[in-house]
């Protein structure tokens, strides 16, 4: 008999899922899988309104496989333009979760995003006093900082100063990288938490240069290396619900891919709790998955634990060498190779 779990069915609380052609092609990898997630909003343009937000989700609920009971998390795309009343309508809307911040342009579609602080004072205030956490995309944009040190700079120079004016406010540094995001975390109050992505527990940087260049290992924040990794398996191997489950499953089309600017996202829904498995099966830590994918970040967004259950079985499978993109063609994670857990679909 091979080995088996079964756990609460997990929540993904980073998600990138596109539009249009793109989102009915990639939704349903997300769907099979978890019960709930955080919709990241950098469409072009940006989700920026409540009013935005409730058609996004609208589009996404009409995506979904008949019969599907998956609901989308939708947060706004933080501006120098945001008003703090916009604040308090998502807030009240009930299905808008949470505010990104992207600093402008750090990553796929962040033109849109903050330059100075200052210019958000009264937004992250309103956040601070009705709960809405904030998402970080955690990394300096100066391009004299080394693209390997962006992230604890970011930590070091921004971070640290916003927690202590707003203290309150609920963070989630997002797509973790570096021991030094773990150990800001550990160290910081509990309304500080992080997401981690599957590939970043299972890749450090030399993926990027495997016998060639690798453009599908190529995210924000890119791999680090492997002392790196490790500092985000103990965290989770740790069982401290400070960190939790975001894939940052983030499709391009193969041609935006490879190409000679080719751009940041690793696709991973396909196949997404498959590759956590395996993460924490390297290191004997399978015990703690349950709550890293399915109860810490539903505890610390204040929503309900999901009570349906999955199972996966250690079981070899071949992922596919690409897959179907609206009219282009998509390259998941592992494509043509193959992952060491199966995902029980009939569960
Ligand atoms: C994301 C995308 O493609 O939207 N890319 C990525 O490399 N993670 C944006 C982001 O989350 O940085
Ligand atoms: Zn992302």
């Amino acid at each position: 008999m091979s080995e088996q779990i079964t756990i609460t069915r997990p929540d993904d609380w980073h998600l990138h899922v596109r539009d249009g052609d793109f989102l009915q092609a990639v939704l349903p990898d997300t769907a099979k899988q978890f019960a709930r997630a955080i919709i990241m909003p950098n469409l072009k343009p940006p989700v920026v309104t409540v009013a935005q937000a409730q058609s996004y989700r609208d589009r996404i609920t009409a995506a979904l496989p008949k019969g599907s009971s998956f609901s989308p998390l939708m947060t706004l795309y933080l501006t120098e333009n945001t008003l703090p009343e916009e604040i308090v309508k998502a807030k009240e809307s009930g299905f808008v979760h949470a505010v990104k911040y992207y600093p402008a342009g750090a990553t796929t579609n962040s033109d849109s995003g903050v330059r100075q602080w200052s210019k958000v004072e009264e937004v992250l205030e309103a956040m601070e006093q009705c709960g809405l956490p904030l998402l970080v995309h955690g990394e300096v944009t100066d391009p004299a900082i080394d693209v390997f040190d962006r992230e604890r700079v970011f930590i070091e120079d921004q971070l640290i100063p916003l927690i202590l004016k707003y203290p309150k406010l609920k963070v989630v540094l997002e797509h973790i990288t570096t021991a030094s995001a773990v150990k800001f975390v550990l160290t910081a109050d509990k309304n500080i938490a992080a997401t981690v992505t599957a590939h970043h527990l299972l890749l450090n940087r030399n993926a990027l240069f495997q016998g060639g260049i690798r453009p599908h290992h190529y995210c924000l924040p890119v791999l680090k290396r492997e002392k790196h990794r490790q500092a985000l398996l103990d965290a989770v191997a740790s069982g401290n619900n400070k960190f939790f489950l975001g894939t940052d499953s983030a499709p391009h089309p193969q041609s935006l891919k490879e190409n000679a600017c080719g751009c940041a996202g690793i696709y991973t829904a396909h196949a997404a709790m498959e590759l956590y498995a395996e993460a924490f099966d390297s290191i004997g830590a399978l015990d703690k998955l349950e709550g890293f994918a399915s109860f810490y970040g539903a505890d610390f967004y204040g929503l309900a634990r999901n009570t349906s259950q999955i199972t996966l079985t250690k079981q070899q499978v071949k992922v596919p060498s690409q897959l179907q993109y609206g009219s282009e063609t998509l390259i998941p994670m592992r494509a043509g190779e193959f992952l060491v857990w199966s995902f029980n679909h009939e569960s």
